[in-house]
């Protein structure tokens, strides 16, 4: 069956780029971002990886640590980045795993036979602190993703986590937010000093606050 949100995400020790790597330890305590691509040497998932790597700063600054993921060898991934640091102008630091028996992929339902019997699609899943699975995306080989969308729904994870709030449509960090339905608006002065607009009884607006 495959994984739904607030699932334990399945832990592994594997082979990386980096050499063997088990999932739970390399996360510790903080955020995780698991990612597959279709294949090394291939030009959108070179695109990908020079992108999350051009990133790091702002995945390390959210406390969140990025592993990527094929079903390719451990050596092929270290050529393969060699060629992504070259193309991308970036240097490539999180590892990147050697899922070659596909024990991984299945485990997180990456392989999606009607789009490859043999190859992961562009999975994505975000892990929390907790290990639970945060955020699940599936995309197919033929678009890249945004990984500063990633950053985004990172953001709003880090937020909503530890406030009673959510967050809008298209809404970045350090905009205002809603306040959850669950709050009287009776209570939200105590709760939000900063004030609330009501726009309506069930869209309560407030500046971020923990900003
Ligand atoms: C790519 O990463 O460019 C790619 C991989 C598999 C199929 C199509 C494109």
């Amino acid at each position: 069956m495959s994984l739904r949100l607030g699932d334990k995400a399945p832990d592994f020790t594997a082979d990386s780029s980096l050499g063997q790597i088990n999932l739970y330890e390399y996360l510790g305590d903080g955020w995780g971002v698991l990612f597959s691509h279709p294949a090394d040497y291939t030009p959108v998932c070179t695109t990908e990886l020079g992108r999350t790597a051009a990133l790091q700063d702002e995945f390390a600054k959210r406390n969140t640590k990025v592993l990527a993921l094929s079903v390719d060898s451990a050596e092929s991934h270290r050529s393969w980045i060699k060629d992504i640091n070259e193309t991308q102008h970036v240097d490539v630091q999180f590892p990147i795993i050697a899922d070659e028996d596909r024990k991984i992929a299945e485990a997180y339902d990456m392989i999606h036979p009607n789009a490859s019997v043999n190859a992961t699609v562009r999975s994505l899943f975000i892990i929390g602190p907790d290990k639970a699975i945060k955020l699940i995306i599936t995309y197919p080989a033929s678009t890249g993703r945004n990984f500063v969308e990633i950053l985004r729904v990172i953001d709003s994870l880090q937020l909503t986590a530890y406030h009673s709030v959510a967050t809008p449509a298209d809404w970045k960090d350090g905009e205002d937010v809603v306040v959850v339905p669950a709050i009287k608006t009776e209570d939200i002065p105590a709760k939000f000093p900063k004030g609330f607009t009501e726009i309506k009884p069930y869209l309560r607006l407030t500046p971020q606050p923990n900003k």
